[in-house]
């Protein structure tokens, strides 16, 4: 069985989207192996996604992250990595295929519901950022 790294972002969360997406997870056939809500500092948000700290993007993406709670998650499944990616969509709402996550619950590609990890070291990185052995349990 895989673990992925799962986070309900802020606009999600806000918008009281957080029980349809986990219904979502549950029905897709992940097991929740951690979850818990946090509300990120933008030091704790820069850390997180320092991969982009060159793009762009970094200080909106950190500002948003940071800008209300969320809900970080941990998931297990056959394949969950690519499970996980493929039941988010693409990264921008308006590319999204019908039926994933952020095409129904994304507003724009900044905005966009849901985080999930792209690869088996990025997960380990990430779910580590997050999560303690004992809280995995
Ligand atoms: P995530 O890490 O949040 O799961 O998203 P992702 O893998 O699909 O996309 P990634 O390339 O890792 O980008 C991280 C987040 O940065 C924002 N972004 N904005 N303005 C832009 O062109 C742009 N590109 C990326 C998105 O919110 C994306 O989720
Ligand atoms: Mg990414």
């Amino acid at each position: 069985m895989e673990k992925t790294f799962a986070i309900i972002k802020p606009d999600a969360f806000a918008a009281g989207n957080a029980g349809k997406i986990l219904a979502r997870i549950y029905e897709e056939g992940f097991k929740v192996i951690g979850l818990k809500k946090l509300f990120l500092s933008k030091k704790e948000a820069e850390g997180f996604y320092y991969v982009h700290r060159e793009r762009p993007f970094f200080a909106e993406l950190t500002d948003f992250m940071s800008s209300g709670p969320c809900i970080v998650m941990v998931l297990e499944a056959e394949g969950a990595i690519k499970k996980w990616r493929d039941l988010m969509g693409a990264t921008d709402p308006a590319e999204a295929a019908e039926g994933t996550l952020r095409k129904e619950f994304g507003t724009f590609v900044g905005e966009n519901a849901t985080h999930g990890s792209d690869a088996p070291e990025t997960a380990t990185f990430e779910i580590s950022y997050f999560f303690s052995g004992l809280e995995l349990l």
